[in-house]
């Protein structure tokens, strides 16, 4: 689908043919509610084209995409293109509030980027409200053409999404969690492409089932879209070779579970190298903190060819899924991702670093009168303290136009009190609200260490930097101690990703170059942490290079 606009251009040389090719590939995102079924029950939710999970959009390494989103629900919309860097237009990038305003009902919008230096599987999802947990879909942007992957070509490529399935309206769950100052409900089920699977209590018709032929290999894109929870994710009685995370080429390593936290992707390849049957795949939660999350196993199945679908007579193979807060599961993954760094694809680490930051990301309390079950107070999320407070027009606008009283670019470097942060925590666990971004000079270099707090629970945090790929060049338990830690950074190979775990009582050193000008969004990819407030956003200045400066704004831009 969505293929027109092809423009070939054709170059005879004396020798041969070289095919150049320059396409703009246009989609259209109608946004619908439509009735789904799932767990023997009816609910009408908000989808892309009336479809959970989204169209799959494809695009190769240096194509145009243009989507015309239009919004036929509701509710304000906007659509965030998880992990395509967006250069110089910020315009484009989605969330709400941040870099555009939504899209109101009725109305619709021209999201126009072009993918630079990019190739693997992202995704898309609804950047605003709780929206994005049933509006989501993936992006596989190919090499470019003529170019091949840096492992042997898979026979077949699937895509797999992950994610939540709530039997009540999500927007209900999350109101419902604010009115009263705690925590949302967890999910009822996770899903494997928009279905519990056959094991859950209602099974339903339809879900994942690949089918495949002995020999062969098949390429897998895993995508982690649900909004609270990390997935540990199986294949019964096969090894999975790891080649790709967020759309970067890793050093290929085999391993049986990965670990994929929501804002996270990931490729493997799958050989059918076992004896004719079916396999059980299998997506469980991972939570190594006392912590409440959706006990239930999605599923889906591998089907070798001769297996008819309907004989059950033929055996499926299970699996084991790891306990829950299985963290040496975890890590042993985490420790084996490496970037590619080979000629083709050299890991840029920056050496020299411009800004040394550290920001305590974490949780907090503060009084809220009105929420009777939270006993007058709420939970509430920060970095460095600062509980984000959303603009009421989007900070990209307030920059380019030079409006100001939107936000202040006062955004603290450091922890404004220092206190043993996995520890017990410190007495007053009150935070500061606040509209504050971090400024950067074009091309500045960032060290960024983000640690983890202990206040009321120590947490696993998935941080998502938009605009950027940053490289993850350290990570450790317990306080960041600025004199032994970087002695241990892996500066030669270390993975590039757009999303990555800060450890439950723990730090983590990334590394980025701020050659992007706009206003990025950096936040906690657990929904109930954004909306809590653990977001933040980076300001790049303009550079004084030809095309070192934003784009101007579509003529379509939504207004607030
Ligand atoms: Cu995938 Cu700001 O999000």
């Amino acid at each position: 689908m969505g293929l027109k606009g092809l423009m070939i251009l054709v170059f005879f040389a004396c020798v041969g043919v070289t095919l150049v090719e320059s396409r703009v590939r246009h989609y259209k995102f109608d946004i619908v509610t439509k009735n789904y079924t799932r767990l023997c029950h009816s609910k009408p939710i908000v989808t892309v084209n009336g479809r959970f999970p989204g169209p799959t959009l494809y695009a190769r390494e240096g194509d145009n995409v243009l989507v015309r989103v239009v919004n036929h629900v509701k509710y304000n919309v906007s659509i965030h293109w998880h992990g395509i860097r967006q250069l110089r237009t910020g315009w484009a990038d989605g969330p709400a509030f941040v870099t555009q305003c939504p899209i109101q009902p009725g109305q619709s919008y021209l999201y126009n980027f072009t993918i630079t230096g990019q190739r693997g599987t992202l995704f898309y999802h609804a950047h605003i409200l709780w929206l994005r947990a049933t509006a989501h879909g993936a992006i596989v942007i190919l090499p470019k053409l003529g170019v091949p992957y840096p492992f042997p070509k898979p026979h077949k490529e699937a895509v797999v999404i992950l994610a939540e399935w709530w039997k009540s309206d999500v927007e209900a769950v999350i109101n419902e969690a604010l009115k009263s100052g705690l925590a949302p409900n967890v999910s009822d089920s996770h899903t494997i492409n928009g279905h519990p699977g056959p094991l859950s209590n209602c099974p339903g018709k339809g879900g994942f089932n690949l089918k495949v032929e002995c020999g062969k290999t098949y390429m897998l894109r895993i995508i982690n879209a649900a909004l609270n929870e990390e997935l540990f994710f199986k294949v019964a009685g096969h090894n999975l070779t790891v080649v790709e995370v967020d759309a970067t080429y890793v050093k290929p390593f085999q391993t049986n579970t990965i670990v994929v936290a929501p804002g996270q992707t990931t490729n493997v390849l799958v050989k059918a190298n076992k004896n004719i049957g079916k396999y059980l795949v299998a997506a469980s939660p991972f939570m190594d903190a006392p912590i409440a999350v959706d006990n239930n196993t999605a599923t889906a199945t591998i089907n070798y060819n001769n297996t008819l679908e309907e004989s059950n007579s033929i055996s499926t193979t299970f699996t084991s899924i790891p306990p829950k807060n299985a963290t040496p599961v975890a890590n042993t993954f985490l420790d084996s991702l490496r970037a590619l760094n080979s000629e083709n694809y050299p890991a840029r680490v920056p050496l020299k670093i411009d800004h040394h930051l550290l920001f305590t990301v974490g949780l907090g309390v503060n009084p809220c009168p009105s929420c009777k079950q939270g006993n007058g107070s709420r939970v509430v999320a920060s970095i460095n303290n600062v509980t984000f407070v959303m603009p009421k027009i989007a900070l990209l606008q307030a920059h380019y136009f030079n409006i100001s009283g939107v936000y202040t670019d006062d955004f603290p470097k450091n922890p404004p009190h220092v206190y043993n942060f996995t520890g017990s925590g410190p007495k007053n666990l009150q935070t500061n609200n606040g509209t504050k971004v971090y400024r950067l000079t074009y091309n500045a270099t960032v060290q960024l260490v983000l640690q983890d707090t202990g206040i009321i629970s120590p947490e696993n945090h998935p941080i998502h930097l938009h605009g950027f790929n940053f490289f993850a060049v350290g990570r450790g338990l317990g306080n960041y101690n600025p004199n032994k830690d970087p002695k241990k950074f892996n500066l030669v190979d270390p993975v590039e990703r757009n999303t990555i775990g800060v450890p439950s009582g723990g730090w983590i050193a990334i590394r980025f170059r701020a050659d992007n000008p706009g206003v990025w969004f950096m936040h906690c990819h657990l929904e109930v942490h954004t909306t809590w407030g653990l977001k933040m956003a980076f300001l790049v200045d303009n550079g004084k290079g030809p095309n070192e400066s934003i784009l101007p704004p579509p003529k379509d831009l939504p207004k607030c």
